[in-house]
């Protein structure tokens, strides 16, 4: 009998609507437009904006826009996982609100914290429970809302982050299409590189902790740079090999949108031309959780039945991996 693989049979995304422009960064903070591009690639990035508007808004946009696409009821999904580092709030889990805002109400779910790495980690998790049986429709969603974090004054940091939400639904597949083999890693002494220093129960929020601004991301970028170059692409080719796969097997390879030379280096690495790499960051910079779904909403149509897809990324903690799939339908 032909193994049960999680396939993913829709794909759903989310962003806001503001558009923060490099242009519009350079009224902000010392930086201009030619430093962005060259050293990152990105161009712009959506931002949400509201009062009382969190990641679950930019989530519920994502899942609305799936279901609809596959035809499902918000009743139809058993279990919603949600990748995220900016839930709505401590606790409860986003997944529970996004549950509560969609009508999920047959779904149970929980949240995910992997940084960057996050959506890859769930993706993997989720697939698990439609391997063993034990459900036939499960929701993995990536979002973050970076702005929520950010600190407006860090120029080296706020530049590439920006807000939205991608999500995929998993079902069982018995044609041998589906997620086939994925690498998770974590190694905790990178913590030190990239993190929020306050708010979690080490140091709890106090007014100086908000007054010293230990409430956003702090990142050493040029050590987060080397390990990610490193390790993402280390990564992406272990898969590549240990699969028996060569750079002509490969469709597509989906790398997490950092910074367009981490991209570079990966491809390179896999000995990728650049036709076969999905790139939104000029449009997107990094959006953490949503970056890898983003791609696949925004690539759908190009993807095929069969195709070999590497998924790639790596994150604060660290945490870095890839995951092979065989992509399971032909859009319609
Ligand atoms: O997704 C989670 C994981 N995160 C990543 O993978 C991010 C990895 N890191 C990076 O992508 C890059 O390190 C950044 C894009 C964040 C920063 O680029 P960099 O090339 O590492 O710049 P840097 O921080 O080393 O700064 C180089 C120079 C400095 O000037 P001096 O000291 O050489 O005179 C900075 O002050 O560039 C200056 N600089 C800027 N100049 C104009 C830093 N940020 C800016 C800016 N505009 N926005």
């Amino acid at each position: 009998m032909q193994k049960i693989h999680a396939a993913i049979t829709a794909v759903g995304g989310y962003v806001p609507d503001y558009v923060l422009t490099n242009a519009e960064l350079e009224t902000m903070m010392d930086t201009n437009d030619e430093w962005i591009t060259s050293r990152t690639g990105i161009k712009e990035r959506r931002i949400l904006k509201g009062e009382g508007k969190g990641s679950s808004d930019l989530a519920v946009g994502a899942v609305l826009n799936l279901l609809e696409k596959r035809g499902l009821a918000p009743t139809d999904i058993e279990l919603v996982i949600c990748a995220t580092t900016t839930p709505d709030m401590q606790f409860p889990a986003t997944a529970n609100v996004i549950c509560d805002k969609v009508g999920m109400v047959n779904a149970w779910g929980y949240d995910i914290n992997a940084a960057c790495s996050g959506f890859i980690y769930a993706l993997t998790i989720g697939s698990q429970f439609i391997e063993t049986g034990r459900h036939k429709k499960v929701l993995v969603i990536g979002v973050d809302k970076m702005s929520s974090i950010m600190n407006y004054e860090d120029r080296a940091t706020s530049i590439i982050f920006g807000d939205g939400a991608g999500c995929v639904l998993l079902e069982p597949n018995d044609e041998g299409n589906g997620l086939i083999d994925s690498i998770l890693k974590t190694d905790g002494r990178g913590r030190v590189y990239l993190h929020q220093k306050a708010g979690g129960s080490v140091k709890p929020a106090t007014i100086e902790t908000v007054m010293n601004k230990e409430h956003y991301v702090y990142q050493e970028g040029q050590a987060v740079f080397k390990f990610a170059v490193k390790n993402m692409a280390d990564a992406a080719a272990e898969i590549l090999e240990r699969n028996n796969l060569t750079a002509d097997d490969v469709a597509w390879l989906v790398p997490h949108q950092a910074n367009k030379r981490i991209i570079t280096a990966t491809a390179e690495r896999m000995n990728l031309p650049a036709e076969k790499v999905m790139v939104n960051i000029e449009r997107f910079g990094n959006t953490t959780n949503g970056t890898l779904p983003l791609c696949l909403w925004e690539w759908e149509s190009k993807l095929h039945k069969g195709d070999n897809i590497i998924l790639a990324a790596f994150g604060g903690g660290f945490t870095w991996g890839s995951t092979y799939i065989k992509w399971a339908y032909d859009t319609k």
